[in-house]
Parts: C-alpha cells; structure tokens; sequence
C-alpha cells in the first residue's frame, strides 16, 4: 500500500487541490484563532505578517498549497498530511516510524517551521514563511483524511455530492465547510468562525476548550502534532467511513452522510483554531 514518494511528490504538485482543507476550512480555522490570540499575539504577528488588518492570519492561510504548486515548494507537498498505513475502519492509528519517514509529514512540518517561527537569527522573511506554514498545517492536522494513506486520503474514492461526481477527500476539504458555513469566501468564514468563537466561549465547546490545549507544549511541538493527527486519524474509523468504504459508494453525500459528518467537521475547526491560538501565543511568549 505503501507508496512512492517522488510520485506523492508529483502528484500533490501537479493536483494543487488534493491534500487541503479547502479555503473555507483553513479560513475559518484563521479566523477563530484570531479570536482567541493574546493582543502581545496580534501585534507580533500583524507586524510579521505585514498586515494591521483583522484578516491578518485568514490572508496567509492558504498560501502553503499555493507554494507547494510552485517549483520551489514542491518539496513542501508532503508536509500538508501524514499517510497513517492503518486499516480503517477495523484499526485507525497513526506511527511516526511507520507513517513518516523519507519527505516529512505534517507532524515534521508543525515541529519544524514551529521552531523556525522561533528563531530570531532567520530572515524576517523566512520567519514569514514559517509563520504561514504554522497557521496553514495546524488546519490540516485537523482534516481527519489528512491523516489516512487508505486510497491516497479517499483522493480516489469516486463519490457523489450533490448529483456531480467528486472523491471523499474533496467532501471532507470542501463541500462539507462549504455546506456548513453556506459559502467560500472570506466573509462568510468569519461568520461561521464567530459561530464556532461562541460555542466556545459560552456554548457546547464551553466545557471542553481546556482539554483541546493541555499538555500543548510547543518545546514537544512533534510530541502534540502527533496527538493531534491521531485524533484525526481515529475519527476515520468512527465518522469517515465507520462502516468500510461501499456505503460512501452508493449514496448522495449531501444528505444522511453530511448531517452525520457535521458535527465532527465543526469540531475539527474550532479545535484546530483554538489550538492556533494558543500554539502562537506560546511562540510569541517564548521570543
Ligand atoms: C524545514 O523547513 C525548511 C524551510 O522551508 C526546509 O528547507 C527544510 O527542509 C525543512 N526541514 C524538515 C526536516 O522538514
Ligand atoms: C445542491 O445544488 C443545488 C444547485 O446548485 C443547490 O441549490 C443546493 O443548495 C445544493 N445542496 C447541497 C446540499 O449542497
Ligand atoms: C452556531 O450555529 C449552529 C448552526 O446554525 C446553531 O445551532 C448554534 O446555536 C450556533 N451557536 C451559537 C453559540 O450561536
Ligand atoms: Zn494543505
């Protein structure tokens, strides 16, 4: 099952749009974390980023998957998912050794531009670069498919959405957040992030929002990106395909399977945005 790296390579690079939460995840994502960021956060980071506006981390959010379609990035396209060599649904689980060896995975890529981020001797341009990738993969992590080899993520698993024909990777990265939130822009992402802010400020996350960031040590920056894929990982076996891969083959995902995923595609987003929050304020308190 295993497979060929330079041919991951390959393909991530030359299909830009395989391997993401689409634009609506990783906005959304942003925009909570925004929410949640210390102002010593927001100000370091504007000033980083170049950018005094509330969208100062949404703006930057998905520049990773630009990059890794351009040359220079292509070496980044591993760096979007972690290829758990698991059998889902019977057994989900997620090995360092096993499942990330060779061109990095997302848990290298969080430990390295997390530590890159933290060097004051690189350019403030590669600490840019850094700080895009540290907001752009901590969505990813999140994406339960980012975190599963079966079918190169359901990339080709044929499924359809809506009457047009797509694969699970691209329900799970984009018509399930774009269905949810009602949209693709920028806008309509800061609405639903507001939603997500609330749920976790006074809502049903209220209670669990501690749990999400406990034992986050940004000194173990692998130790919690590998927490958090594993979280990911399991949600494969018990809401992605809980009951191996036929059903998904012969139903419209846009009704039963949609109402199912929904409440994990929610909780994915406010964790991961939580969770940026606090992984950028810990950076910027350790400079
Ligand atoms: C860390 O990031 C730099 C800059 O993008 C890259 O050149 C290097 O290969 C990365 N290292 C690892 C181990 O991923
Ligand atoms: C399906 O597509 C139609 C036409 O584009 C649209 O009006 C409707 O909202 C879509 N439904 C879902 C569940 O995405
Ligand atoms: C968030 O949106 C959902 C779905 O529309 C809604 O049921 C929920 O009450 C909203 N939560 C808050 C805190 O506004
Ligand atoms: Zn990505």
């Amino acid at each position: 099952m295993a497979r060929i790296l330079p041919l991951i390579t390959l393909l991530a690079a030359s299909l830009p749009a395989v391997h993401a939460w689409g634009a609506m995840g990783h906005y959304a994502v942003a925009y909570v974390a925004t929410n949640f960021v210390s102002t010593t956060t927001k100000s370091y980071m504007q000033t980083l980023l170049a950018d005094t506006t509330t969208d100062y981390l949404a703006s930057v959010a998905t520049w990773a998957d630009s990059y890794r379609s351009t040359s220079a990035g292509a070496f980044s396209a591993p760096f979007h998912y972690i290829d758990a060599l698991d059998s889902p649904p019977s057994s989900c689980s997620v090995s360092l050794s096993r499942d990330c060896n060779g061109g990095g995975c997302v848990v290298s890529a969080i430990a390295n531009y997390t530590s890159r981020l933290q060097n004051t001797a690189l350019s403030a341009s590669e600490r840019q670069i850094a700080a895009k990738m540290v907001i752009h993969f901590l969505g990813d992590v999140g994406q339960p498919l980012h975190c599963e080899n079966l079918d190169e993520g359901g990339n080709t698993v044929d499924v359809t959405y809506n009457k047009s024909s797509t694969n699970l990777h691209a329900v799970w990265d984009t018509k399930i957040p774009e269905h949810i939130s009602g949209g693709s822009s920028k806008s309509v992402a800061k609405t639903w992030a507001a939603n997500l802010t609330a749920e976790i400020n006074s809502g049903s996350y209220h209670s669990l929002a501690s749990g999400w960031v406990s034992g986050m040590s940004i000194t173990n920056a692998q130790a919690s990106a590998l927490t958090w894929a594993s979280e990911s990982n399991a949600e494969v076996c018990t809401v992605v395909m809980p009951n191996g891969l036929s059903p998904l083959e012969t139903q419209d995902l846009s009704g039963a399977y949609t109402t199912s995923a929904t409440p994990t595609v929610r909780l994915q987003i406010a964790k991961q945005g939580y969770r940026l929050a606090k992984w950028l304020d810990a950076i910027v308190a350790s400079l």
